[in-house]
């Protein structure tokens, strides 16, 4: 489709305070998801120890996980600037620049997890695929992968332009978000105005998401091999959903994972 936004190859997230100074703003609530999360992995597999964020972002999911529930947490961002914000929240964590579409840390965890939609930035159905077969191949036998989705085709709100203004951690932010739909595209373009002590400045992103049927999750989750369950109570305040899955595996055997040169016994 011949879209109105301009396509833009600035990198998203660069501006890693002002996620933080929105994520405050829209009360997101960071500590009731990593409970749920935590909550999750550690039913699937009680003595679960250690999670790898995908798409981690500033590092508040990951800071609960290992400050209040004790997981060891690393993490993978595209951008720089969000990942050195979870590292200092984080410092125990390793966190790396890597594309979640293809990622090989030779490293398995007892959880992978992705968060706040971060799934849609796959935008298509084979790259889907692709960051879930990375995911499973990051996954301990037994393990288990929680994803936050984005939104449905049937849940997005319809395409336009909003504003929104807020204020947090001393900075004005005026938002002007323009989106549009075609299937299971979706873009958003985001201007933004930002007044603070040091002036004014205005800055622009956009944002292009896939937007994936529960149907087409739970299948992309069959085609790498992994069995999935959809929760849609899951996360009640803001009306999404978790799924996970275990990497089939008989509990007291060695298993040698792809791409997992730690697998242990479980
Ligand atoms: C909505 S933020 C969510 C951050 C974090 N998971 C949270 O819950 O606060 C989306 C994040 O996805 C990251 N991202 C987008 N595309 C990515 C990709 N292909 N690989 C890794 N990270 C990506 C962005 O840099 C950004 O930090």
């Amino acid at each position: 489709m011949a879209t109105n936004i301009p396509f833009s190859d600035a990198t998203m997230y660069t501006e890693a305070d002002l996620y933080d100074v929105m994520s405050n703003a829209m009360e997101k609530d960071f500590a009731g998801r990593a409970g749920q999360v935590a909550d999750l992995v550690r039913r699937a597999r009680p003595h679960s120890r250690t999670l790898l964020d995908i798409a981690c972002g500033t590092g508040e999911h990951a800071e609960y996980l290992s400050e209040v529930h004790g997981f060891e947490v690393d993490g993978i961002d595209l951008s720089p600037e969000m990942l050195a914000k979870a590292r200092a929240r984080c410092p125990r964590g390793r966190f790396e620049v890597a594309d979640m579409t293809r990622f090989h840390l030779g490293r398995c965890y007892d959880g992978v997890i992705c968060m706040s939609g971060s799934i849609a930035y796959t935008v298509t159905l084979p790259r889907l695929r692709e960051v879930l077969a990375c995911m499973r191949d990051h996954l301990a036998p037994g393990g288990v992968v929680v994803i936050q989705p984005y939104r449905t085709p049937d849940t997005v709100p319809p395409a336009g332009t909003r504003e929104y203004s807020f204020e947090s951690g001393g900075l004005r932010v005026k938002r002007i978000r323009r989106s549009e739909i075609d299937g299971q595209r979706h873009w958003v373009s985001y201007h933004y105005i930002i007044e603070g002590a040091g002036g004014t400045r205005e800055v622009d992103e956009v944002d292009e998401m896939g937007l994936f049927t529960v149907d087409d999750m739970l299948a992309a989750f069959s085609a790498v091999g992994l069995a999935a369950t959809y929760d849609p109570t899951w996360s009640a305040k803001e009306v999404q959903a978790a799924f996970r899955w275990r990497r089939p595996g008989p509990a007291g055997e060695a298993l040698t994972a792809p791409g997992c040169p730690e697998a242990r016994r479980v």
